[in-house]
């Protein structure tokens, strides 16, 4: 009870300075932080939908944190012999990640079992593999060879039968190919080709998170087992 509460009023008092951070580092690093302000709890456990296991230990990968709401509800869903990585690009995000595992009750009590590592995702070696992998990395943001590299290294990183979920706003592609100029819409084609390719592949399930700001789609891929 004493630490429900506790866990109530440390996500309360990081929650304003949060959205603080997140629009700070949205008007500074644009294109890599990707969102005016983190997701909305109901994508966040759409993202974390496959976290919970049978029991059996599972390695979680986490990656693009930002604030750590998606790792919220990770942390929700993992078994108590479940270890989970997050790799953040930046700094900012990292160092309020990294308080997060000092202040938060929740967060706490699986420090032992929580790494934070401060790099790009293309950096991270695969040495064990992963069994689910939980992305928010803003792929529409990025040209096109990074989509396909990240893609490829995440399936390099993940075990046979891993899941991956990640998300992106409704139709925001189509939106922006409308508004901007030819070489954009040439990028936005080219993400596309690639999401659609991944889709056609390994997608198992695809749900719509209305109640988000904007709302989203959530993709959930099965690597091969
Ligand atoms: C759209 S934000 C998502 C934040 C959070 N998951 C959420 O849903 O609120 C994207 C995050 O990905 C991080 N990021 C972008 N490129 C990255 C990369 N190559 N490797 C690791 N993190 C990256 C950004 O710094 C940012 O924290």
């Amino acid at each position: 009870m004493r630490l429900a509460f506790d866990a109530r009023m440390a996500r309360m008092a990081t929650g304003g300075a949060n959205y603080r951070l997140f629009w700070q580092e949205f008007r500074r690093t644009f294109d890599s932080t990707g969102a005016i302000a983190p997701s909305g709890r109901r994508l966040c456990r759409a993202l974390a939908r496959y976290v919970a296991g049978d029991g059996q230990p599972r390695r979680i990968l986490e990656v693009g944190p930002g604030t750590g709401v998606v790792t919220d509800a990770i942390i929700m869903q993992m078994g108590p012999r479940d270890t989970l990585d997050v790799v953040e690009l930046n700094d900012r995000f990292v160092a309020a990640l990294r308080q997060r595992l000092v202040d938060d009750p929740n967060w706490q009590r699986a420090a032992e079992r929580i790494r934070i590592h401060h790099l790009p995702i293309e950096d991270l070696d695969a040495t064990e593999p992963f069994d689910v992998i939980v992305s928010g990395l803003p792929f529409n943001n990025f040209p096109v060879d990074l989509v396909q590299n990240i893609l490829a290294h995440l399936e390099k990183l993940a075990a046979p039968g891993a899941t991956l979920s990640f998300f992106e706003y409704v139709a925001i592609r189509r939106i922006k190919a409308v508004v901007c100029a030819k070489p954009e819409r040439e990028r936005l084609n080219g993400i596309g080709a690639v999401l659609n390719d991944a889709f056609a592949q390994r997608q198992f399930r695809q749900e719509c998170v209305v109640a988000n700001v904007p709302p989203a789609w959530v993709h959930h891929l099965r690597f091969a087992g």
